[in-house]
């Protein structure tokens, strides 16, 4: 493509040193768009023919559909997906083929192909993570009024409803589709045209190459658009924190499977045995998600240290962005597909977690509540409910087990009807019916309207 320039035969070791296309191959179907819309705008420039753009666009559909078939050959020789295209379509059919990359550089291709991969893959994210907060809506919807412990410190804390625990992971995965959505906004802008760096002298209707790739504008710098992959930080960032959200479910899913939870009943087809243990049943799928988030981060980190050092404007550094780019993308696809089939499958066990929200001790918040009622300073009252904690844990008895002498002697306002109704794990989630807290009706509510949101 530059011999030219060169007398020598590269060295071999740069040939594999210096190769992409093992990796960047998968951009082919956007690479050949490119092509096909660049050379459009070359024909109604008068650069081309309409016989040779016909040409053209035959051969590279042919192309096109050898790859799709995995027919096509790959040259390593060829260094990237651009340059095999483009050298395989020159082969084919001669002359038109050697005109296609004028006003072109491999620089604004590269920057053209990538975007329009990612726009491609910010959609279909943002449908994954849509269809997982289905999923987590469908399991709230299976167990409608179901109650767990809620938990700070990993210690008890107060009862919720498990569908408000399931949403508010939906709140989570609906910030990191508008972060998706935002970074896919910010793509959308089209770099061919802008050449090497500088533009070309052969003038093209870069309006109609975008209209033609369905982008809503084109970038306005000719060296920003080939110098900068902030477009795809940026959707690594976002993949990142979604990443952290499903690791936290993760952790949530591994602990309720446990025998000292038992909350959670996955499915036999969502789980593994143990080689050497008969009994075992692993969350294995939670497990990875976890672990391969350290990967989600890894891959932002990368790019962003890629990108930091680099004076406008192309650097052949920038060839690594690829590799980090489609390991997360892949990786998210993966665990949003297998994470919806898995809750789909997946059921609470309502008694064990209604036994362990059982626990009175879940409820001293609302006895120091009651007091706050009776006209006592809520500092005061947090005091005087913990010594009635400590003194029922001294005797080894329910907080609520404690006699009626107990109660009065703590503050008159603790009477028996005050203490039975406090107790009542119903009562207690009613009466939390402020906006955003778990009262059965405004979960109902909310998982109706996530219901609707999410059709
Ligand atoms: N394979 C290259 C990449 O992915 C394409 C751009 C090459 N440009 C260049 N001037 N060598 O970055």
């Amino acid at each position: 493509m530059w011999k030219g320039r060169f007398q020598e035969e590269q060295s071999d070791l740069l040939k594999a040193y210096g190769e992409s296309v093992s990796i960047d191959w998968r951009l082919y179907r956007h690479d050949i768009r490119g092509s096909i819309a660049h050379a459009r705008a070359l024909l109604r420039a008068g650069v081309l023919t309409g016989e040779e753009f016909t040409a053209i666009e035959a051969g590279l559909l042919e192309i096109g559909a050898e790859i799709d078939a995995g027919t096509f050959e790959w040259s390593r020789d060829l260094e990237d997906v651009h340059m095999n295209i483009e050298s395989a379509l020159t082969r084919r059919i001669g002359a038109p083929g050697a005109k296609l990359h004028t006003a072109r550089s491999r620089n604004d291709q590269v920057a053209l192909d990538f975007r329009l991969y990612l726009r491609d893959e910010a959609l279909a994210i943002w449908g994954g993570i849509r269809a997982l907060q289905r999923a987590l809506v469908g399991l709230a919807a299976r167990h409608p009024g179901a109650i767990l412990p809620g938990y700070t410190h990993l210690q008890r804390a107060q009862p919720v409803l498990f569908g408000h625990h399931l949403l508010a992971y939906v709140e989570m995965l609906e910030r990191d589709a508008g972060r998706v959505a935002d970074a896919r906004e910010r793509m959308d802008a089209m770099p061919l045209g802008s050449g090497a760096i500088a533009g070309s002298t052969i003038i093209l209707d870069r309006a109609a190459v975008a209209e033609e790739l369905g982008f809503s504008r084109v970038t306005t710098n000719s060296m920003d658009a080939v110098a900068d992959r902030d477009f795809a930080c940026e959707l690594l960032a976002a993949l990142a924190m979604l990443g952290m959200h499903i690791s936290r479910l993760s952790e949530d899913l591994i602990l309720w499977a446990s025998a000292e939870f038992g909350f959670i009943e996955l499915s036999d087809r969502h789980t593994t045995g143990s080689s050497l243990m008969p009994q075992k049943k692993n969350p294995d799928i939670a497990e990875l998600a976890r672990g391969r988030t350290g990967r989600l981060y890894g891959n932002l980190m990368s790019l962003l240290t890629t990108m930091k050092g680099l004076p406008l404007t192309y650097n052949r550094d920038m060839q690594e962005d690829k590799q980090v780019v489609f390991d997360s993308v892949d990786n998210i696809r993966a665990t949003l597909a297998i994470f919806a089939e898995m809750l789909d499958a997946a059921a609470l066990r309502e008694d064990r977690a209604l036994a362990a929200a059982g626990d009175p001790l879940l409820l001293a918040t609302d006895l120091a509540d009651r007091l706050v009622e009776g006209g006592v300073p809520f500092r005061e009252a947090h005091e005087i409910v913990g010594r009635l904690v400590a003194l029922a844990q001294s005797r080894n008895v329910p907080l609520n087990s404690l006699p009626a002498e107990d109660f009065l002697a703590a503050s008159p306002v603790l009477d028996p009807e005050t203490i039975r109704k406090n107790f009542q794990l119903k009562t207690a989630l009613e009466a939390r019916r402020s906006i955003g807290a778990p009262s059965p009706a405004n979960v109902a509510r909310e998982i109706s309207r996530w219901e609707s949101a999410l059709k």
